[in-house]
């Protein structure tokens, strides 16, 4: 997967199928969401991945621009899970924080979102274990040295 945020020259392969993209602000997170959502198709479920304020909803609302969402795209942490319709596909956007067990997210109607071809972003996707399917995509966000740095590896 080529990255064309504005990093894209800090992108490091670390294998034929992970890379690592830095990025510096908002905008860049937001650019290299805009690379990763034009190679999403119906029924992909991508599993973000990191700590607190590491940048997993930003991530999102760059994929949700770029879909073409209209309503902007906020934290689900309170309401778990909020459907993001476009003229693209169905962007499903769940923060399973606040539950424990895989038992409560099938509860938020996971099996019903695969089913109708959905895109599933999923925060604290450790939450669904067995539950997520073995192709899903993984996007891990880790803190850089300087306040607005992230580092994201694709997989
Ligand atoms: N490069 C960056 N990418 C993403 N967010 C950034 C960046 N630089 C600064 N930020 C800030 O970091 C915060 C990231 O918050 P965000 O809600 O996206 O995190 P999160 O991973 O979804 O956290 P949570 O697990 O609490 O839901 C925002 O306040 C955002 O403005
Ligand atoms: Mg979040």
């Amino acid at each position: 997967m080529q990255c064309a945020c504005p990093a894209a020259a800090d992108l490091i392969y670390l294998m034929d199928m992970e890379k690592e993209c830095r990025v510096r602000s908002v905008e860049e997170t937001w650019a290299a969401a805009a690379q990763f959502a034009s190679e999403l198709a119906p029924g992909d479920v991508v599993c973000l991945e990191g700590d607190l304020g590491a940048g997993k909803t930003t991530f999102t609302q760059g994929v949700g621009k770029a879909l073409g969402v209209k309503r902007a795209v906020t934290s689900p942490t309170f309401c778990l899970v909020v459907e993001h319709p476009s003229e693209r596909c169905l962007l499903v956007h769940m923060d399973l924080y606040r539950l424990r067990t895989p038992e409560d997210v099938l509860a938020i109607g996971w099996e019903d979102y695969l089913a109708r071809g959905a895109v599933l972003f999923v925060e604290w996707s450790d939450r669904a274990g067995d539950l997520i399917p073995p192709m899903a995509r993984h996007v891990k966000f880790a803190f850089g040295d300087a306040e607005d740095e992230r580092i994201l590896t694709f997989s």
